[in-house]
């Protein structure tokens, strides 16, 4: 494992008693650490599920997640499956164009390929997500909405929750799933 990581444990935990919880911690990089919940066995999150929720939100707020990229906007680079006899998918050239038009205007956004967004159907599909965020796919995506796409995934990241009570006219019909944020 390569990425800060939390691990909640039990002190009467047998399974993986915490000198085995603590030797992994202490192989795992920095900003890694061991919350060890007392009267606590293997199950943390079924025997303490309140202490274990806890547990992350400290964590979290602690700002461990801070190594995450902060802002990302999601694209499938695999829209529109199974094409035949494309060296490049429109969703990689979405991509592109976007990672272009980033590299002009700034706005410290940042662009992650991912291989689908379960909107196959509907390509090209891009989409925001982050922790403790609402989480919203744009789907039937074209070069042409290039701006509104950067504009609202600015307008995402800067808000508490990710929610965007208003869309530009570009995407109002690209809206094709939106979930809120775990409670
Ligand atoms: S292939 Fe693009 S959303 Fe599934």
């Amino acid at each position: 494992m390569r990425c800060p990581s939390l691990l909640i444990s039990g002190n009467e935990d047998t399974t993986a008693p915490p000198a085995s919880v603590e030797a992994l911690a202490a192989s795992l990089p920095r900003r890694s650490q061991v919350e060890m919940l007392n009267a606590c066995g293997h199950w943390t999150a079924v025997e303490k599920p309140t202490e274990t929720v806890s547990a992350m939100q400290r964590y979290y707020d602690a700002g461990a997640g801070a190594s995450m990229p902060p802002a990302l906007l999601f694209v499938c680079t695999t829209c529109v499956r199974d094409a035949a006899g494309v060296t490049e998918t429109q969703g990689a050239r979405l991509a592109r164009a976007l990672r272009a038009s980033l590299a002009a205007t700034g706005g410290g956004l940042q662009i992650r390929e991912v291989a689908c967004l379960n909107g196959c159907r509907s390509p090209c599909n891009v989409g925001l997500r982050g922790a403790r965020r609402w989480t919203y796919r744009f789907s039937r995506c074209t070069l042409a909405e290039v701006d509104a796409l950067l504009a609202t995934a600015r307008r995402y990241w800067a808000s508490a929750d990710g929610a965007l009570a208003v869309l530009p006219d570009a995407l109002q019909d690209r809206l094709s799933a939106h979930t809120p944020p775990p409670i």
